[in-house]
């Protein structure tokens, strides 16, 4: 029996269609129920409606030990999509809770339980830094605590931490690190955010880039390397690396919108990051933008994903292929 934690969420619902396609048994950690009717929409859009009462819901927090142990009777296999997805700075210690305690009584349960393997989503937030003049990050870049991160980026990175200490302590594991993740569903919060700009009439670009991902890929490759005998490794997920001016460009074009046409330098995104802090403050309402977001939307990154290519013979989809079907 598979557990699937984080069902609730974009990589969490598609990935038990993928499951139960595939005919496993899976059980669904859930913590509302309300949330479950954007599941239901997934498995209609995947035209798969009668697969969605094969799914065992079981009401769940990855915080809460006591509901974990029952949601971990006969459970062989895990994966872990369970997280706190915030930027706020004020989510701070949300985010450590959901995701490294969170992550740590997932892999003690994991473990405990005689659980044969885990998959992990961790993300590229999680990834290390690159020295001055590099631009390739791959799987083993080393992390530089020195550097800038914000605070989900460090709690991945703690989570992914977690992980590694249930393989020292035995546990078969796996780790995927996704890119910006585009998938049905789940609108106005995740990769959504950046559409619904877009859809608003973003005056602003920057130079910087961002690895972007179908939903698909990131499942289809989480199931087969479950199914595979790879254990103590971590794989980048990312269909393509863009700029994000062209990105966001391209995204207007699809939305029958103008494109922005002012470039919105470092200094420009420095003052704004700091007016965002003071009206937050006053007003206040959630931070939207920070000064580690400021500052990774003028780096320029490419995720080097030929260790995924090579372990899976995988080949990603573009972005023709999986944003028109969404937007
Ligand atoms: N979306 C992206 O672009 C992206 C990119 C890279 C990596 N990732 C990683 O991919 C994973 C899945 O992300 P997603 O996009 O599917 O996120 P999501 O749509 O926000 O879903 C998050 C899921 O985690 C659940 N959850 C959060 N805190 C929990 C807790 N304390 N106990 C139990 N369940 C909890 C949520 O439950 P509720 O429905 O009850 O809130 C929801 O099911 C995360 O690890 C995330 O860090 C995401």
């Amino acid at each position: 029996m598979i557990l699937v934690t984080g069902a609730t969420g974009l990589v969490g619902s598609h990935l038990l269609v993928k499951l139960l396609q595939e005919n496993e048994e899976v059980k669904a950690l859930f913590r509302s129920e309300k949330q479950i009717e954007k599941v239901k929409n997934v498995f209609a859009f995947h035209h798969q409606t009668a697969l969605f009462d094969k799914v065992n819901w079981v009401k769940g927090d990855i915080t809460d030990i006591p509901s974990l142990e029952i949601a971990f009777e006969n459970v062989t296999h895990v994966y872990h999509c369970a997280a706190l997805i915030s930027f706020n700075p004020n989510d701070e210690e949300k985010l450590r809770k959901s995701n490294i305690e969170g992550t740590a009584n997932v892999v003690n349960c994991c473990i405990d339980f005689g659980v044969k393997k885990l998959c992990h989503v961790s993300s590229i937030a999680a990834l290390g830094d690159t020295k001055e003049h590099e631009i390739i990050i791959t799987e083993e870049t080393e992390w530089n605590p020195e550097k800038l991160h914000g605070d989900y980026a460090i709690t991945k990175f703690g989570a992914e931490m977690e992980v590694w200490r249930g393989f020292q302590e035995g546990l078969e594991v796996v780790i995927v690190n996704p890119g910006v993740i585009f998938g049905y569903g789940f609108p106005k919060q995740g990769s959504d955010i950046i559409v619904q700009s877009v859809k608003k009439g973003l005056s602003f670009y920057t130079k910087g880039s961002i690895g972007i991902v179908a939903v698909e890929d990131v499942t289809n490759c989480m199931f087969q390397l479950m199914k595979s005998t790879i254990s103590g490794e971590r794989y980048i997920l990312v269909g393509e690396n863009v700029i994000l001016k062209d990105f966001i460009t391209y995204l207007a074009t699809l939305l029958n919108i103008k494109p922005p046409t002012i470039y919105a330098s470092k200094t420009m995104t420095s003052i704004a990051w700091r007016l965002d802090w003071l009206i937050a403050k006053i007003t206040n309402r959630k931070r939207k933008l920070t000064r580690a977001t400021a500052k990774a939307s003028h780096s320029v990154h490419i995720y080097d994903t030929s260790k995924i290519v090579t372990a899976l013979n995988y080949s990603f989809q573009k972005k023709e292929t999986y944003l028109t079907k969404i937007i």
